[in-house]
């Protein structure tokens, strides 16, 4: 058998269809496949190749670490200094109240940690979720996750979850004393890039506050530039009790993270202890990366360059079959009138060497989500091709 039919074979599989490229190569805004042909990244591996693929600085900071050590001990027991240092680094761009950073492996772990934090903290157990929101696969995850249809297979989930509108302000009135935190992406993803009113996200913060319930915000695809500051939540003028980050954070390695004060956080330390265990959680390897890759992207300014490339995407993609862009940053939901009619495009983007993919809940919308450090070249070819493929229809 091949690689591909090994994979359809052994690797355990998501879909019946999966893009099934042969990966041999990525480097900056580009992918390579077995044979040579190039193709330019839209997605960047979802928000997650923000400073590009094999940044020659992050490549070096993993290599220095495999000489020093990789897993010693679970998390939280012994002092190693890439996870202090990328904590301290974390800290030194949050604002105050974020000042303790707790590393998981994942963005769902990140999730799953910051639900039990606000439990502990409130001791409450209501959660408030919205509609169209996407926090990741695991069953508490799952449990917020805003669409029936991803989640009701795994029923029994978490109880006492509440459902809402985003951007409604009718329901403002559910955040009560009874409630332990509300979780909201700061910028719907999965949603197709749907962003909150300033005045609804505000609302929501000081009800927050008013009653005693901690604001989560999920910045695990919105951060690190992605939006054109290196936090979304700056674009609103409020401060979350809980930020997740995920993807981008561990520049190329897996890694996630919830932060909060320390206050809050010492919840997790006693009665019972060891409130949230991980064993690779903040794996050295995965914070040397990200350490790294967060010094990149704001020695290299890369968010400061988000607006100007937004504006030559959304100069460049001027087609009449393009029925609306919704963007926030580098980051866009490029949309047609069905599903069928995406799926064309995406398949023969593919083929004409640009790489992107859909959202989970916006079936006629493409993903634009590139390395931040893609060139106004690059960005002018993909931006020709998507036209020239859109002739085609
Ligand atoms: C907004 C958001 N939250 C959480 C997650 C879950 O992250 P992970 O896939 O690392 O578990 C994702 C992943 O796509 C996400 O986009």
């Amino acid at each position: 058998m091949n690689q591909r039919e090994l994979f359809l074979q052994h690797v355990g599989q998501t879909s019946t269809a999966p893009l099934a490229l042969e990966i041999a190569k990525a480097k900056d805004c580009s992918l390579f496949d077995i044979n040579g042909k190039a193709y330019i990244d839209l997605i960047g591996g979802i928000s997650v190749a923000n400073t590009g693929h094999g940044h020659p600085e992050v490549i070096a900071a993993i290599k220095k670490q495999l000489d020093d050590y990789l897993h010693v001990m679970v998390y939280g027991e012994v002092v190693q200094s890439p996870q202090v240092q990328y904590a301290k680094l974390l800290a030194d761009h949050l604002p105050a109240g974020l000042n303790s950073v707790y590393f998981t492996n994942s963005g769902a772990e990140a999730v799953e940690g910051a639900m039990k934090l606000a439990k502990r903290y409130t001791g409450r157990t209501r959660i408030i979720a919205a509609k169209n929101s996407y926090h990741g696969s695991t069953q508490g995850a799952l449990s917020i996750l805003g669409d029936e249809y991803w989640r009701n297979a795994y029923r029994p989930l978490l109880p006492d979850i509440l459902h809402i509108d985003y951007n409604n302000p009718n329901w403002l009135h559910q955040i009560d004393t009874a409630t332990a935190c509300v979780i909201l992406e700061t910028i719907q993803a999965e949603g197709g890039v749907i962003a909150p009113d300033k005045a609804w996200l505000q609302a929501v913060r000081k009800q927050c506050t008013e009653t005693g319930t901690l604001l989560i915000l999920d910045e695990i695809q919105a951060g690190f530039g992605r939006t054109g500051t290196l936090w979304g939540f700056e674009h609103f003028d409020i401060v979350p009790d809980i930020l997740l980050l995920g993807k981008a954070l561990g520049g190329g390695m897996p890694l996630g993270a919830f932060i909060s004060d320390r206050k809050i956080m010492m919840c997790l330390t006693e009665n019972p202890v060891l409130g949230h265990i991980t064993t690779f959680g903040g794996h050295p390897v995965s914070c040397a990366a990200g350490h790294a890759a967060l010094q990149v992207l704001l020695k290299e300014q890369l968010a400061e360059t988000v607006h100007a490339k937004e504006q030559l995407f959304l100069s460049l993609l001027n087609h009449p079959q393009i029925k609306q862009i919704r963007s926030f940053g580098l980051w866009m939901a490029v949309t047609f009138d069905s599903f069928e009619t995406n799926k064309k495009v995406i398949d023969r983007l593919l083929e004409q060497g640009v790489f992107t993919d859909w959202f989970l809940f916006a079936a006629s919308s493409f993903r634009i989500c590139p390395p931040l450090t893609i060139t106004e070249a690059e960005i002018k070819k993909a931006c020709e091709r998507i036209c020239a493929v859109l002739e085609t229809l």
